[in-house]
């Protein structure tokens, strides 16, 4: 049984998918921790309704970044957690974290990587730069979190069609339905499986 922790920020609502998923079956992996970067987020109601242990760790109460993640880091080692799920989690990580779980932090991101991603492509940005760019297709990619922001290794993507009358809320909203809650907890159970293999930067599903 893979023992999943969670970061969040917002609303939870591919932690959601992944709850749901895990309760229908087929799934060898249980959320055992729930960490938000920020108070009343509402993915920790989510946790909370599922009996799930949670907390908020705030970037804001540490000296630095460096012992930030250490604080998180620790916080999940000491509950045995194999896999780390980013779910729309705000603050960017760097090596004290990304180090002590490597290729063992996924993360979701609202395009295909690489368009529309990096540092300042988060939430509606992304959705509308999409429009702005003009492009017919957008869609999600779940990929392993290394130290560049969205550039680790692609996991599973899923794409999604820009209709000519969207707004970056209905973007998103299609992009959320259709393929993050699809590919979110697709790509846990591939982990829980053992079939991600990285060699060289790719992953292979075996
Ligand atoms: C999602 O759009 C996800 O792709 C991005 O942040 C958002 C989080 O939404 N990383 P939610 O908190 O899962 O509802």
């Amino acid at each position: 049984m893979v023992k999943i922790g969670a970061l969040v920020s917002g609303g939870g609502t591919n932690l959601q998918a992944i709850l749901d998923a895990i309760d229908k079956g087929g799934i060898n992996a249980e959320v055992r921790a729930v960490v938000s970067s920020k108070e009343g987020a509402y993915a920790l109601e989510r946790a909370k309704a599922k009996g799930i242990e949670n907390t908020v760790i705030r970037k804001k109460d540490f000296e630095n970044a460096g012992d930030y993640e250490k604080a998180l880091a620790k916080y999940f080692k000491d509950r045995d957690i194999d896999l780390i799920v980013l779910a729309g989690f705000m603050v960017i990580l760097g090596p004290d974290f990304i180090n002590e779980f490597e290729n063992r932090i996924i993360n979701i991101h609202p395009a295909l990587i690489p368009s529309f991603c990096g540092e300042g492509y988060y939430g509606l940005h992304v959705h509308e730069a999409a429009l702005k760019a003009g492009v017919k297709v957008t869609g999600a990619t779940v990929h392993f979190v290394t130290a560049e922001c969205d550039a680790g290794p692609i996991i599973l993507q899923k794409a999604v069609d820009v209709m000519d009358d969207d707004t970056p809320e209905t973007l998103q909203r299609r992009v959320m339905e259709q393929a993050e809650w699809v590919i979110y907890p697709e790509a846990v159970k591939l982990f829980a499986e053992g079939r991600l293999e990285i060699t060289d930067g790719i992953v292979k599903r075996r």
